[in-house]
């Protein structure tokens, strides 16, 4: 029997804000499908039929947007965690609420993995594992939960920990097969100094009692998406990955490799990687460059976007001016009504309108 998985998906994001005051971050659109598709999909792919998400801020929107699961092939049931207490405690919460009764998964929904999380599975079962996670070496470690390692084996894990002890974060992925002893481990928890139940201190319950817990290491990338510069890296490193493909209709200039979906349509330029999203209409004196996302129904009539993200339904008219490292909400409206030259960045909440 394939194991259950757990998405988690209540924070409130606030790191996103002005996006998150109309929408979980989980529903921001990156290439064309809300951000925590990516761990859905991910995990549906390697043979996940049951899967539980854990909302909270603007749960019901979520959801709305996915529905009982039918339209993905699986079942996908809902967890209301009312009190954000950390991820250990939603995990608490799917266990006590029934749902998971056998070996599970708990990705978080805002975890992005640049490669199939199938061999991870694959040791986990392999190693006949307790506990199996997902590790990558990073250049600040004080943002994540780490792993300290004595040769094969996890030895120690730190959250946010304040000395240089080890650069191997421990990524939002984690396998575990017994749900009853991670309900015997959580009630042995204490809030930690943020608060939160703590998914680190969990699996040191494993450690300190012997039980196996193991790790593999990611070997492409792993982006957990929390910030704009978050998102932006997550295009970069989507885009990496997408192949060339034109559904819609290009009559205008492309180069590189460009998705144009369908019911686009590209009558101006666009250098890829980029992605012009269903509906959306790039008009003639409008050019896309690279690492740049046009959501769906996107209308772009003059100026140039590069290294941005624009979300569905935009309305963008630059003149002459060049959009740079932009992050554009859903619904708004960018216009320049003098001749502009020159770059601007601009973070804009969605429905919102500017006349520069
Ligand atoms: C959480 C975990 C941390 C992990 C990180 C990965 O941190 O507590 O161990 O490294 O997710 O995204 P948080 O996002 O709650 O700060």
């Amino acid at each position: 029997m394939s194991p259950k998985a757990l998405v988690l998906a209540a924070g409130e994001g606030s790191r996103l804000r002005p996006f998150t005051y109309s929408r979980p971050k989980h529903l921001i659109p990156l290439l064309g499908k809300p951000m925590i598709q990516y761990p859905i999909e991910d995990l549906l792919s390697s043979g996940v039929k049951d899967i539980g998400i854990v909302v909270g801020y603007f749960g019901d929107l979520i959801k709305e947007h996915f529905g009982d699961g039918s339209r993905f092939n699986a079942r996908f049931n809902y967890i209301f965690q009312e009190k954000r207490l950390g991820i250990a405690h939603a995990i608490y919460k799917a266990i006590e609420s029934g749902f998971l009764d056998r070996e599970f998964i708990v990705y978080l929904g805002d975890n992005i993995i640049g490669e199939s999380s199938r061999s991870f599975l694959d040791s986990f079962h392999m190693n006949g594992s307790d506990v199996h996670i997902l590790l990558t070496r990073v250049r600040d470690p004080s943002q994540f939960g780490v792993a300290v390692l004595d040769g094969s084996k996890v030895k120690k894990l730190v959250e946010k920990p304040k000395e240089p002890i080890s650069n191997l974060a421990v990524t939002g992925f984690y396998a575990f097969r017994d749900p009853d002893l991670v309900a015997k481990a959580f009630r042995d928890l204490k809030p930690s100094w943020r608060g939160e139940y703590e998914v680190t201190e969990l699996i040191q319950w494993f450690i300190d009692r012997n039980y196996k817990v193991t790790y593999s290491e990611i070997s492409s990338w792993w982006k957990d998406v929390g910030t704009y510069e978050g998102l932006l890296d997550a295009i970069y490193l989507l885009l990496d990955k997408e192949r060339e493909k034109i559904e819609g209709d290009a009559k205008g200039e492309l180069r590189g490799r460009v998705i144009v979906e369908r019911g686009a349509v590209v009558e101006g330029k666009v250098y890829g990687p980029a992605f012009i999203g269903s509906g959306s209409y790039i008009e003639k004196s409008a050019t896309v460059e690279p690492y740049t996302s046009i959501e769906s129904r996107v209308r772009f009539s003059s100026g140039v976007v590069t290294r941005s993200l624009i979300m569905d339904g935009g309305e963008i008219s630059l003149s002459r001016a060049r959009l740079v490292e932009s992050v554009i909400g859903a619904n708004s409206k960018v216009r320049c009504s003098r001749e502009l030259h020159g770059d601007m960045r601009l973070i804009i909440s969605d429905n919102s309108y500017l006349e520069i």
